[in-house]
């Protein structure tokens, strides 16, 4: 498939039309970079090219920039097919289906963004002639997101009087990058009692060696004590599969749960594990 991009870029909630033909994927339609590269692949007996993709963004909460997108890529799907005869069997649109983080976010269910971008291409391939392609979507976050939870245990606390309280946890940026490297927004609940009432607003703090590992800015939370076992709620997109030995850390296990029984999918990381690579120092 040949990922372009279509001049939509979803940046949270609004839609840019202009300006992403900058973006360091895809090949862009305004400067003729995408025609340039479907004749190349149509000139080359060893590729096949199946289908047109585009991905505008991530934790999208609404249809309209998918529907902007969809069009876009029947557009161009048409306008290959009147130039050189090229029918593509899939259009693809990508993933990006937001998921509720906070209680600030309010997402769409699966079937309305499937929906609206079904009826879209449907109706744009009827509006110019194409034969109608397959659709594919490629949802990541909404489907591994809210499948998974982090536990952190809670170690030392740090009130600075009249200003600020810390609560300091066993993890942070190293297995969950997302809020130190674009403040992603999270929540987190106390975990033997995922309902207690909320007495107080405390930094939720990771244990790396960075100002800037701070799990949840604001995090709501019940009176807890070392050893309280909190759980980060909504982490299972992008939060181990992008996990890191920052500081030279291990990574935690992940274990799946399900119908009351447990299994270790992945094991924690040991010291050996960390040093296996290291070779000792033979100086000449
Ligand atoms: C090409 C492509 N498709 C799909 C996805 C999945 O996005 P999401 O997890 O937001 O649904 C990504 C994420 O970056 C992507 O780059």
């Amino acid at each position: 498939m040949m990922r372009i991009t279509p001049g939509i870029y979803a940046h949270t909630h609004e839609y840019i039309q202009t300006g992403q033909e900058d973006s360091k994927f895809g090949f862009d339609l305004k400067t003729g970079l995408a025609d340039k590269a479907l004749q190349q692949v149509l000139a080359n007996k060893r590729m096949n090219m199946i289908g047109i993709h585009a991905h505008i963004g991530s934790q999208i909460f609404e249809l309209n920039g998918f529907q902007m997108a969809a069009e876009k890529l029947v557009d161009i799907a048409a306008e290959w097919h009147t130039k050189c005869g090229y029918q593509p069997q899939v259009i693809n649109v990508g993933g990006g289906f937001g998921i509720r983080y906070t209680k600030d976010d309010n997402p769409l269910a699966p079937e309305a963004f499937v929906d609206a971008i079904v009826k879209t291409i449907k109706q744009s391939a009827a509006d110019k002639g194409l034969t109608m392609p397959a659709v594919w979507i490629e949802p990541g976050r909404s489907i591994a997101g809210p499948a998974g939870y982090t536990l952190y245990t809670v170690g030392g606390r740090k009130d600075v009087d009249g200003l600020t309280s810390y609560l300091t946890v066993d993890g942070g940026m190293g297995d969950n990058i997302r809020p130190a490297l674009y403040q992603a927004e999270y929540e987190a609940v106390l975990a033997s009692d995922p309902f207690a009432k909320t007495t107080e607003t405390v930094h939720l703090a990771g244990k790396y060696c960075e100002s800037g590992d701070i799990l949840i800015d604001q995090a709501h939370l019940p009176a807890t004590k070392p050893g309280d076992v909190l759980a980060m709620l909504d982490t299972g997109a992008y939060g181990y599969s992008m996990a890191s030995n920052y500081n030279r850390n291990g990574r935690p296990a992940v274990v799946f749960v399900e119908n009351g029984k447990s299994q270790v999918v992945v094991k924690r990381e040991s010291y050996a594990d960390m040093t296996r690579l290291d070779q000792s120092y033979d100086p000449e």
